[in-house]
Formats: structure tokens, sequence, C-alpha cells
């Protein structure tokens, strides 16, 4: 090393600017980690899941679903040849799509079709160039193999990632590795190569290799562009294809239940409010004793967006048997969590003369037939997040469906925690007694840990859960049902509904609602009332389970939730 002498007056110099680089830099890393923090929008820490105490064990409860099954013939799982097989194809325009040529085998080599897509890579080698064409269809891409002879080589060879483009070539089989066609454009009288639009490398977000979800949230109309999204909005495809085929396929009508509610199902208070009469200008609002005047407003009453289809499509389950609702809702629910979105999407089926058992059977069926759909058609996808992004998802999702479900009673699931704080698990919230809302920490650790499968939580305590269950003989309960996933927590809530007309009268009192506000549904209690159930299942929830992403705002096209309402 050399040392250098310094004049004091120099050393002064030095010093203050490197004060000031210091300074700034200091300044810069502030500002940095400002923008991380804004981007990543204040998400609460991952929940904490104490692991099982050493040597403790529980049996799972034994269910007898075999017996309840044999009684009815029902048919919860689809044949293997998938009904998309049988149907009529018809393609828009005269494009071929890339996930009908891959499908297809070497079914369409020696003939000369159209393409079109982005560009995610493009490799100019001289008198060749090879384009790697995806247009969002399938996970993986079409290769293209451009030859000089064309017009335009030189252009296309100058093409980049994110340019659009619509190529006429020959299928062919591809020497390459790990791809059975590729498209050969090698005749200039019948091939060509359309630039259709332009990307400027230097510019494009998606150019610029892999990026982590949360800056690609921020990018949200481009982030179908790449292979993480992509990947998940074709399973959340599959899935929404999926409930509709299960559902259709045992008996249950859709009902397109209303998103402008006069009544707040869920009683948590928690909505959005419709109105044409708010006025950035205060004064413009019509009041009457200091309050707003809502019969002034549009629909002449209080209005909001709801938050369950469920009591209205309770109506057409008492007319017409087995039904379900799929929407979107709506809660106001200033949650900055990994579960918890503002608007999202519910799938509510109602069955008719059946009970809380039944409700569960039809859940797990529900759930495992949505499993192995994806498991059948969306193989690609799968191993792109198992191996990106949530490693031994193929194994966690072949688990879940090929074991029963647990049934266990929330009397027994706090026994449970108990035995096992007593044996040394430690839980964030220790304060675990009956009669206690079961915060996730403690449902993760009954699904994950204890069970190691999915569980069925049964038989809440009437005062956590909402008026319209039914109350069991001992007055203490009410039929509810949660299902909670392994890693995921709560997927679906719900319930066996109160069928009695004095005992609902009596519950809807209690809960601090006005009988008045319920007519209709108090008419279904009064004219031919019957046992019957329903749960509501949240689909975003159920597309994290699939696709392993952790966080809700990832899987759902423009997430919107407290603060956040952009594209
Ligand atoms: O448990 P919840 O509140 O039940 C109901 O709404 C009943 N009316 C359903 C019924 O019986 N028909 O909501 C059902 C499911 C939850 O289990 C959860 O998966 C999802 O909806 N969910 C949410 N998903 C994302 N963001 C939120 N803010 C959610 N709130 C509930
Ligand atoms: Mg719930």
């Amino acid at each position: 090393m050399q040392y250098q002498f310094l004049e004091s007056d120099e050393l002064y110099t030095r010093v203050k600017t490197l004060t000031v680089v210091a300074k700034q830099t200091a300044a810069s890393v502030q500002k940095q980690a400002k923008k991380t923090e804004k981007l990543i929008g204040e998400i609460e820490k991952p929940i904490n899941v104490p692991p099982l105490p050493a040597g403790f064990k529980v049996d799972v409860p034994n269910f007898d679903v075999t017996n309840r099954l044999n009684k009815l013939p029902r048919s919860w799982d689809l044949p293997q040849e998938l009904y998309k097989k049988h149907l009529p194809k018809y393609n828009v325009g005269t494009i071929y799509r890339i996930q009908e040529l891959l499908n297809a085998g070497e079914g369409y080599i020696g003939q000369t079709v159209t393409v079109a897509g982005w560009a995610r890579t493009v490799r100019d080698q001289k008198n060749l160039c090879f384009i790697e064409l995806n247009d969002g269809t399938s996970f993986g891409g079409l290769q293209i193999v451009v030859e000089d002879k064309l017009t335009n080589f030189e252009q296309v060879a100058k093409t980049n990632t994110g340019f659009s483009l619509k190529v006429t070539g020959n299928i062919v089989k591809s020497p390459a590795k790990g791809q059975l066609i590729e498209m050969l454009v090698a005749d200039p009288t019948k091939h060509e190569v359309v630039i259709v639009g332009q990307a400027d490398p230097e510019e494009y977000p998606m150019a610029k290799g892999v990026q982590k979800p949360e800056t690609l949230r921020q990018k949200a109309h481009l982030r179908p562009r790449g292979n993480f999204f992509s990947a998940v909005t074709r399973i959340r495809n599959n899935l929404a294809y999926a409930t509709h085929v299960f559902f259709q396929n045992n008996g249950c009508l859709y009902i397109h239940t209303p998103i402008i509610t006069g009544s707040d199902c869920e009683g948590a208070g928690e909505m959005f409010r419709i109105s044409t009469i708010f006025d950035n200008d205060i004064k413009k609002i019509p009041q009457i004793n200091g309050k707003v005047d809502t019969v002034q407003d549009f629909f002449k009453k209080e209005v909001n967006l709801t938050v369950s289809g469920q009591l209205q499509v309770e109506n057409f389950c008492i007319s017409m048997s087995n039904v379900y609702t799929f929407g979107p809702t709506f809660r106001a629910e200033k949650a900055h969590t990994h579960r918890h979105l503002a608007e999202f999407w519910m799938i509510e089926p109602e069955f008719a003369f059946a009970d809380l058992f039944d409700n569960m059977e039809a859940a797990e069926g529900y759930v495992k037939f949505c499993i192995n759909y994806i498991l059948q058609n969306n193989m690609d996808d799968l191993q792109f997040l198992d191996k990106r992004v949530k490693p031994g998802l193929i194994d966690y999702l072949k688990d879940i469906v090929s074991k029963d479900f647990v049934r266990c009673s929330y009397t027994q699931g706090i026994d449970i925690l108990l035995k096992a704080q007593k044996a040394g698990a430690k839980f964030e919230n220790s304060d675990i007694k009956w009669g206690m809302d079961l915060n996730s920490e403690h449902e993760r650790f009954i699904a994950e840990k204890v069970f190691q499968r999915p569980v069925f939580l049964y038989d809440y305590p009437k005062e956590i859960k909402a008026f319209y269950m039914k109350v069991t003989e001992d007055g203490k309960c009410v039929r509810a049902m949660d299902m909670l996933i392994p890693q995921v927590g709560e997927l679906i809530g719900g319930s066996q509904r109160e069928e009695r007309y004095d005992v609902l009268a009596q519950r809807i009192k209690e809960c601090g609602l006005k009988l008045e506000d319920y007519g209709p549904y108090m008419d279904l209690r009064r004219y031919g009332t019957v046992p019957h159930c329903g749960f509501g299942l949240g689909f975003e929830r159920l597309v994290m389970m699939v696709t392993g992403v952790e966080n809700i705002r990832d899987v759902i096209p423009f997430p919107r939730y407290h603060g956040s309402a952009e594209f």
C-alpha cells in the first residue's frame, strides 16, 4: 500500500468531498428503500406457523365418507376424457394458435400455417434468424427459423423481444432438443414475416429478464407477456372452466346474483357504498337533519356492492334445488395481508335437502376436481411454477388430491391447540380458549402440522359466525364449516342454513339486525322451507393454492386493495 502525505488544506477538501458523497449515497439508499417499501405495499410479515412439538401426535378422526356416498349415486369426478376434447373448434380469423400446433404433436408437419404473437427472443446468426414466438396460449413458444432468402430478412433479424409478428411458414420436425416441431420460413413466394408492432429494447419493461412479482405488479398491463403471469393466467382460466364443468356436471344451475345489493350478507358492515349523489362540492349533496338524504339517491335508499351472493342464491335453491353463483365480490377491508383483496371472485353453491356433511363432501369433490383438472391440463405451467415459484408444488397438489380431507369439530380443534401448546408449540396469539375466533397461525397449524392435509373445521361457537347458520341442538354452536388448506389457510367458508323460522328470527335479533330487512329471506322459511346448505370459495385463494403463489395480488389481473386501484 502506498501512503501519501497531504497538505492539511487538501486533506480537508478531500474529507469534505467524501462526506458529501457519503451523504448523497445514504440519501439515495433511503430513497430506494422507500420506493421498494411502496412497491411491496406494506404487506404484513408472513404468517409464522409453529413446528409440531416433538412426539406430538393426533389421530385423524375417522369419518365414514364412503357410507354416505354409497347411498346416492354421485359423480363428483368427471370422466377422464374431458368435455373440451369433444367440442367443435372455432378458430377466430385465419391465425393458428401456438397451443393448437404444439398439442397436435406431429399433426401439422408439412403444412403451411400462419401464427402471430410476440417475440420472446430473437437470435441473429448470419444467414439464419431464430425467433421464439409466444402468443400466450401455451407456456412454450414456437421456434421459428427464418432464412435470409426472405426479402425483409435484414429487418426481421433486427427485431427484438416484445415485437409483435405475424409469420407464415412451414411446420417441420425440429432437429433441436426439447421440441418436436418448429416453423421454417424459407420460401419467399409463400412465406413471410410481417412486423406488426415494434418495441424499443431499451425501454420495453418486459425485456429486462426475470423480474420479481412485486415489480411486475407495477406493470399490470404488461405482466401477462412474461412466463410467470401468463402461467398464472392460464391456470386461473382453467380453474374457472373446471368450476363450471364441475357444477354443471352435477346438476347445479348457474344463477347470476346481483352486484348491487341492499343487504349485508355477512353482517360485517365492511361494504362499498354506491351512490350518484356524492359530489366533490359538499354543498351539492342532498342532506336532511345533518345526514345524507339517501331517499334522493339513485335507488332511493342506501345500497352497496355485494359482499356475497349467498342470500340471493338461496332464493333459487329453495325453488330449483342445486344452484351456484360465481361472480365478483367486494369487501372494504383495510387488510394488508397476502390473502385479502377488496375485489375478489367467489363461487357459492347452494344445495337443497342437504346437511353440513353433504356440504363438506361437495366442497371436497369440487376442490379435488379443480386440482386434478389443472394437473391434467396445465402441466407445462405447473412445471415452471414448481421450478421458479414453489419447489415441490406438483407433489403438494398430488398429495392433496390423494388423501381424504379431515372432518374435525371446532371443539376438537381447540383441544388440539391447547394440547400442542402444553407440549411446547409457541403461538403468537397464545390466548387459546373455546369461543375464540381462530387466527391464521392456528388454522394453518391444524391443517399443515397436525393433520398434514386439508381439514374441515366445523360447528363453531355461534357468537363468532353469521346469523344465517343453523343452530346446533345444544344451542351453543352453529353448523358452520371452514376448509383449511396447508400453506394457504382458509379456502372455503360455508354452513348449513337455519331453516326454522322462529330460530332464525331469534338469531337475527340476537345479532342486532332488523327482521324487517330480511322479509324475502324469512319468506323462504315461511313457505316450503327445507334443510339446505352451501359454501363460498374465494377464487383467488384457489388460484394461490394451485399455482403456489404466495401473494393474492399476483393471481388476479388487476388487484384492488386498500390504497390501490391502478390500471
Ligand atoms: O367465509 P366467507 O366470508 O363466507 C361467505 O361469504 C359466505 N356467504 C359463503 C357462503 O356460505 N355462501 O367468504 C368465503 C371465502 C373465504 O373462505 C375466502 O376464501 C374468500 O371467500 N374471501 C376472500 N378472498 C379474498 N379477499 C378477501 N377479502 C376475502 N374474504 C373472503
Ligand atoms: Mg370465512
